[in-house]
Parts: C-alpha cells; structure tokens; sequence
C-alpha cells in the first residue's frame, strides 16, 4: 500500500511545473514506450512508462510473447490461467522496462461486427469481470500497474471518437459499468477513459461517471488516464476527474499530416476512428491557466499528482524496491521475457479457449491418419488483430508446421484461395512507416492459389482440415459477419470432396458459418498468438481437451438486436441509441424466444460429463459433482445461471450468468465443484430507487452452457 505520508511530503516538495510534468505524457527519450511521463529527477521520482497491452508487450523495436486474442482467454473460463496470463505479461512489461500495462480492455460485447471484440472478453458483464479481475490480478502481482479500458461505453469503432452512446442508467448500471467496478474492486491501479461520448458528454469530461461513479460511488483511487489523443478539454477534464493526458505529445510526422500550422491543413482529413494526433498538450500550460483563473482548483492538480505518486509508490518505483514476483516463483527485478513458462502459458491459452462447436466423431484426429491442410494463410501464424495490441513475437507457429510437426500421417498443403490479408489501424495513420505486426507482408503474388490442388489434396486424404480467418482492426468495424474473401468456397469445395472435413476457425468474434452441415467438425480458435498451428495440434488430436466455451453467441448477423437498426448500430447523427436495454447477447436471444447458431457458454468436450443435484451450500454458493463419464481426460466449465422471479413492471432477462468454474477431471473422476454466485444476476437497476433485490423465489439454473442446463436448484430472497 502506498505510504501516504512520504506521497504528502514528496508533493509538499514540488514545484506547479514538476507537478504538472506528472500528469502530462512526454517524450520518451528511449523510444519504446507507449506513453511517458518524465518523473521528477531533482526529488527522485524516476519517470514511468506505459505500454500497450492487451495481447502482449507492444514496446517499440522489441518482440515479446504474443499471447492469443483476450476473447480466447475469456472462452477459457479460467481464471486462474487468466491471471498467470496476466502476471507473464506483467514480467515481460517489467523486462522491457515498463512500468504500466495499458490492460485488460473490458467493454461488454455489444455489437457483434465491433473490430476491437478480439481485445474484449465478453458479452457477460459478471464473465468480463471476472477474467478481468484475473488478468488485473496477475499484471499487479509482477508490479506493473494494470490499466483497464475503455471506459466507458467504448462497444464500436465506427465513428469511436464522435458517437455519444445513448444509454439509460439501469443499462449502464446493470451492463456496462460492472466489469469495470470488477476491476476497482481488484485493485487495479489505473483507468483509461473512452473515445466516445455518453449521453452527449464525452467520456474524459464525464463528471457523472469519472467523478462520481467511479472515484466518488465506487472509491477508485489510483489515476484515470486519456485514451492517447482522446482529451477533449483542459477544464471540463481536469474537474471531471481525469487525472492524466496522454500522450500529451503530438504524434511525430503529424506536421504533414495534421498540423494546425501547416497550409494543407484544411485539406486534411483524419480517417474515421483515427483521434487527431496533434491534439496535446492539454494538461501543459493550459492546465497552469485554468488553475490561476480559478476555472480548475488548485488542489485538483495535487490531487492528480498524488494518484500518480501513489501507484509509483505502491509498486515500488519510487524506493527502487519492485520486484516482478509472483508467488515468489521469481523475484527478479529484471522481469522475464520469452521465457520457457511464457511460451508454455501462451499454449495453454491458446489451447484451453480454443472452442468445439461441432463434432460428428471425426476429432480426435487418428495419430496415423493423413491430412490435407488447407487454406489461404496455413503458413502464417493468426497472431491479433491490428491496431494498438499487435505484439510481434520471437517464435511462433503457422498451422502448417503444427500439424506437420504433430501428425503420424502424410500431410499435403494448399492454400486454395487467395491470401487474406491482415488489416491494421496503422495503415489507416499517414504519418506512420509500414508496420508489420503480424510478421506476414502481405503479398499475394507470391503464392498461386488453385482451388483444384485444394480439393485433390483433400480426396486423397483420410482428413481435410481446413484453416479459415477473418481480418479485424482497431479502428474499423467488419463489414459483415461473413468470412472474408473466397473462403466459404473452399470450404464447400473441400467439403464436397472429403466427408470428413474440419474447419479450423479463426475470428476475432461471431461470424457466419454457411457450410456448418456440410463439414464434420468445426473448431473456433479466435486469434491464437505465437502458438497458433501446435495449439491447433494439440486440439486436433486430443493431447489437450478443447475446453473453451464461447464468451459471445454466435447468430446470423439479421439476429442481433442492432441488426437493421442505425439507429442502434452504427448511430444516427452521431448518436447511437442503446434501447434494446439489457437485452444483449444471450440475454437478446433469450428474451426473443430465437435460437441461436450456438448460444454463449457453448463448446464441446472430448470427454462426457453427467451432473448431480446441485444443492446451496451458503448464501452465495452452490455445489454440483459433475463426473467425467469417458474413458479420457477432460476439462468441464461448469456455469451457474440466475433466473429471477417476475416481478410486475420489471422486464428481466431470461437468465444472467451468475458464476462459473473449470474442473479438469480424469476418466471416471467425479469432483463437488463449488461456484460463488456474483450479486449482480439477482440485483436489478431501477432509476428511482438504485439496485434492488426482489423478494422471492430464484432458480439457479447449472449446466454447460447457458442453453444447456443439467441442474437446477431454488433459492428465496
Ligand atoms: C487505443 C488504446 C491504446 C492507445 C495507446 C488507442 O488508440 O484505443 O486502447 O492503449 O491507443 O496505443
């Protein structure tokens, strides 16, 4: 905990100007920061860098581990592996001499085209929560500050830094907010505010919810930071709550781009999504006349400077004592970076969130068996999306070498169809050189795809397997739910030519699957990370249990409740209205009576599991023995859901997530697997009269997913 009394001394010590240098970036003189802030050399602050996160270490000119999309280690539903997750990267933040990590993001799933959903967790605000907290946990327990994002309201990158999220105070409360209450409650040390506005305010102004919700209601004491380039004004900022401007530099080579000095100014245009870069300097002598005019108290900037202060404290930057222990496995204050267990945690996400939508018997894969591997990118690794979280790492795995390197069998490649290509929010920059994050030029000329070779090789092998993307970015939306390119082709083709074909999906949320009867397996890998094709192995062929479970429901695009409503989705005159409620992802689907594709929660095992009787065994927990009945290992996420009783005048979800737990059971193992049951799914927001717990009967529905319920059991309230 951070000694308030040497924070109060250290401050009573500063000038305004070495105070304002700790709440204004800067510079970094080494170049690999993400955000800087100077420090105070004369009174032995050092200066403090942040970096992005969410996927890895994003520190200019260095690789470190690429860890696979957060969706993917959301869909593990395991939070202890999220937070060695978080603590991996906290030590290679430490190596690379970073002192924050700008992570987790945990916007709720809104809208299901949204191109930042593969740095998101979920569509559940208790799920978000919780595996937020984990990653918060993990990063903290390495001394690296965690930073959680955006908030709030931050569901589209269309029009991110204009549109005003139109949403009531029951949706906020109830949706929006509690995964970053979560994150306060975990102690997380550091917020950043949104691009966008909430009911016409803009998020780094919001009074409302910085200053009272989040610092006032919820007591959030650590430093609310700007989205880079997201300051809207020097005031309004200051007496919302917002504590530091980043990057508080204009972006370098933005005076072509972008400069109000230059004459081409007013020809330039800044792309949709994409902040104007030269806007800095908010927090500078602005800052300093607000505060002599009386416009922005004088103690504000105290304020500000010791929440800085207090988080350098805390972790141990300001005695020199930070270490990037983790249960004192390591105490090493050098950090840790592309270390054997780091390689080994990134696998074992990859692996655990990768998702069985579909299986006809086809998988496991036979040792022996010979396998075409098909598809326009199986010779690179599907490291991210673009934007912000690319990570480039040392080593990685394509999904040609995985299986190659795997299979006991003869094994043919063709790529079928034409590459698809990585998008990326840096492409989108004038003033930025061309970044390769992915570590694949995209070249398509390079490669002579034929879909003839792609169904040969398919007819003359036992399986076909083939690997399948989406492109996704920062700053851009999908277009649409379908596969990019000539992909759903080949699948079809394929299909047609071996029965016992796989698709390997690789998606950075829901997409459409029109062959889904037509194949015999079908496997969702989100965005892997460096170890993509052995990940994609070990699933294959059953040396790990595919235990993930899907974070988002995965529906035709017409079913989602902004379909064919702008209003909703992208937004109307800057404005997009939220009034489909609460009524988001399951809790749509529920509520319309519509089935799914395949519902949240959702993902089979290898191995069958039975459920006994669930029985309360406290106020908030419940108990269940779930028993693996197969003859091989397997790992179950058990999920408990809430249904309320009805409640005139209270228009309820069907059904709210509520808790969940991995167990990972040998053949024939049974275990009492105990869930702690989250307030939220049985409170309710009314605006009259805040949260509420209705007297009455509550079933707590236990099961595999949350259509698939095995167990149920009543509680009164
Ligand atoms: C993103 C943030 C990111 C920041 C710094 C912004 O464009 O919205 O998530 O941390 O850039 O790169």
């Amino acid at each position: 905990m951070a000694d308030e009394d040497h924070i109060e001394a250290l401050l009573a010590r500063l000038s305004r100007a070495q105070k304002l240098a700790l709440v204004r970036g800067a510079t970094d003189p080494e170049g690999t920061a993400t955000g800087y802030l100077s420090g105070v050399d004369e009174a032995g602050i050092p200066p403090f860098r942040l970096v992005d996160g969410p996927l890895g270490i994003r520190a200019e000119g260095h690789r470190a581990t690429a860890f696979p999309a957060s969706i993917a280690t959301a869909a593990t539903f395991d939070t202890d592996l999220a937070r060695r997750q978080g603590a991996a990267m906290g030590r290679e933040a430490m190596a690379l001499g970073q002192d924050a990590l700008l992570a987790p993001g945990v916007n709720v799933i809104r809208v299901p085209q949204c191109g930042r959903n593969f740095e998101y967790l979920s569509e559940d605000p208790v799920h978000a929560g919780t595996v937020g907290a984990g990653l918060i946990d993990g990063i903290q327990s390495a001394d690296v500050v965690a930073t959680v994002k955006h908030f709030v309201a931050n569901n589209q990158e269309t029009h991110r830094t204009t549109v005003s999220a139109e949403v009531d105070e029951r949706t906020l409360r109830e949706l929006y907010l509690p995964p970053f209450r979560s994150a306060v409650d975990a102690g997380v040390g550091s917020v950043m505010t949104a691009y966008n506005r909430v009911n016409g305010t803009h998020m780094s102004d919001h009074e409302r919810l910085v200053g009272d919700v989040l610092k006032g209601q919820w007591g959030f004491d650590g430093y609310i930071v700007s989205d880079w380039y997201g300051l809207e004004s020097t005031v309004g900022a200051a007496n919302a709550g917002l504590d530091v401007e980043m990057p508080g530099v204009a972006a370098p080579g933005t005076a072509e781009a972008g400069d109000s000095d230059t004459a081409d100014d007013e020809e330039f245009e800044w792309p949709d999504g994409i902040p104007d870069a030269t806007r800095a300097g908010l927090f500078g002598d602005p800052l300093a006349e607000a505060i002599d005019s009386g416009q922005v108290p004088a103690d504000r900037l105290d304020d500000m400077a010791r929440r800085v202060l207090g988080q350098m404290d805390r972790f141990g930057r300001l005695d020199g004592s930070r270490t990037a222990s983790e249960d004192g496995e390591s105490d090493d204050e050098a950090g840790e970076i592309d270390s054997q267990r780091h390689r080994d945690i990134a696998s074992d996400v990859a692996a655990r969130g990768t998702v069985l939508l579909d299986n006809d018997g086809v998988l496991p894969l036979a040792d022996g068996a010979d396998v075409a591997v098909i598809g326009p990118n199986i010779d690179e690794p599907k490291l991210g999306g673009g934007g912000s979280s690319e990570t480039t790492p040392v080593h990685s795995v394509s999904p040609a070498e995985g299986i190659e390197s795997r299979a006991e069998g003869a094994v043919t490649t063709a790529f079928g169809v034409p590459q698809i290509e990585s998008v990326s929010l840096f492409d989108l920059l004038p003033f930025v050189g061309d970044d390769d994050a992915d570590g694949t030029a995209a070249d398509s000329d390079r490669r002579d795809p034929s879909l003839e070779d792609a169904v040969d090789a398919a007819a003359a092998a036992d399986v076909a397997v083939v690997f399948v993307r989406d492109a996704t970015t920062e700053a851009r939306d999908r277009e649409s739910l379908e596969l990019p390119g000539r992909q759903d082709e080949l699948v079809s083709a394929v299909a047609a030519a071996n029965e016992n074909t796989v698709v390997v999906v690789r998606s950075g949320g829901p997409v459409e699957l029109p062959w889904r009867e037509e194949v015999a397996a079908i496997i969702e890998q989100w965005y892997p990370g460096q170890a993509d094709g052995d990940a994609a192995a070990t699933v294959l062929y059953g040396d790990r249990d595919p235990s993930g479970r899907l974070p988002v429901t995965f529906a035709p695009e017409s079913q989602y409740p902004t379909a064919g409503a702008e209003r909703r989705y992208p937004g109307v005159d800057e404005q997009a209205h939220y009034d489909q409620g609460v009524f988001v992802g399951y809790r749509h689907f529920d509520d319309a009576e519509v089935d799914p594709t395949y519902p949240f929660g959702h993902g089979h095992s290898y191995a069958t599991f039975e459920y006994g009787d669930a029985e309360p065994t406290a106020e908030q927990t419940v108990a269940v023995a779930v028993e693996n009945v197969a003859d091989r290992p397997g790992r179950e996420v058990v999920q408990a859901y809430v249904r309320p009783p009805s409640v005139e005048d209270a228009d309820r979800p069907v059904r709210e997530l509520a808790g969940f737990a991995a167990v990972q059971l040998d053949a024939g193992e049974r275990q009492t697997v105990t869930l702690t049951l989250d307030d939220l799914a049985f409170s309710r927001y009314a605006s009259d009269s805040g949260w509420t717990v209705d007297s009455g009967t509550y079933t707590i529905e236990i099961g595999r997913s949350s259509r698939d319920i095995r167990t149920t059991v009543t509680v009164d309230r």
